[in-house]
């Protein structure tokens, strides 16, 4: 069973407080939360405040995604306001090593992000310092994107290279145009995680979709 993280970018901000409890209730694992900087993508979200307010609200734990440039700059700011998993990008870090060190030393689980055209092979010297590598299938920037086909020969070749080094503690996440009818695919590539924002926000019924997802990836 694929454990899931709707991406709250996705949900109604006016009634953000009854969002986040709909989804607890309808049996989600993770909050989701995509925080962009207009740099390294085009677009611009959320900061640390709402990550703030969101902790106070929610009790699952936070997985945020620094979509930004040299996210070592804010680190401290989202673990301090509530982020359980923070995962920055491969491509937006110089010292990846260090910054990957410096979450784990503050007290959450340190992810590392791939691009659609970042290759599984760049990864190789850092998988043994992450808690989560999350694979993007979709260019990061919005939600509602579709799903993009060759990341599931990318999640098989994550898969193969953690069992090869020995490292399956760490989680595979996957974030982009993931749906009800696709994730079972996901799923059997080797994901353990997947993000969801469209297809859970707009669904009419969460518990529905958190159970169908559920039934297709047992
Ligand atoms: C895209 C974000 C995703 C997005 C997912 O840049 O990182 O987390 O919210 O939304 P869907 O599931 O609609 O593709
Ligand atoms: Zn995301």
């Amino acid at each position: 069973m694929i454990l899931t993280a709707p991406s709250i970018l996705s949900a109604n901000f006016l009634e953000l407080g009854r969002e986040i409890k709909d989804t607890e209730e309808a049996g989600a694992d993770y909050f989701h939360i995509d925080v962009m900087d207009g740099s390294f993508v085009p677009n611009i979200t959320i900061g640390y405040f709402i990550v703030e307010q969101v902790k106070k609200a929610a009790t699952l734990p936070l997985d945020v995604h620094l979509m930004i440039e040299r996210p070592d700059r804010y680190v401290k700011n989202f673990i301090d306001a509530g982020a359980d998993i923070l995962t920055i990008h491969y491509e937006a870090d110089r010292h990846l090593n260090s910054t990957v060190n410096l979450i784990k030393s503050l007290g959450a689980k340190a992810g590392v992000s791939i691009n659609p055209s970042t290759p599984v092979s760049a990864l190789e010297d850092i998988v043994c310092d992450a808690d989560l590598i999350l694979v993007m299938s979709v260019n990061p920037g919005f939600g509602g994107q579709r799903f993009i086909p060759h990341s599931l020969e990318k999640i098989a070749a994550l898969k193969a290279m953690l069992t090869q080094k020995g490292l399956t503690s760490v989680k595979i996440e996957v974030d982009g145009g993931v749906t009800v009818d696709n994730v079972a695919h996901v799923a059997n590539a080797g994901a353990g995680m997947v993000v969801m924002g469209s297809a859970f926000y707009n669904s009419k019924n969460y518990k529905e979709t958190i159970k169908a997802v559920r039934e297709k990836t047992i």
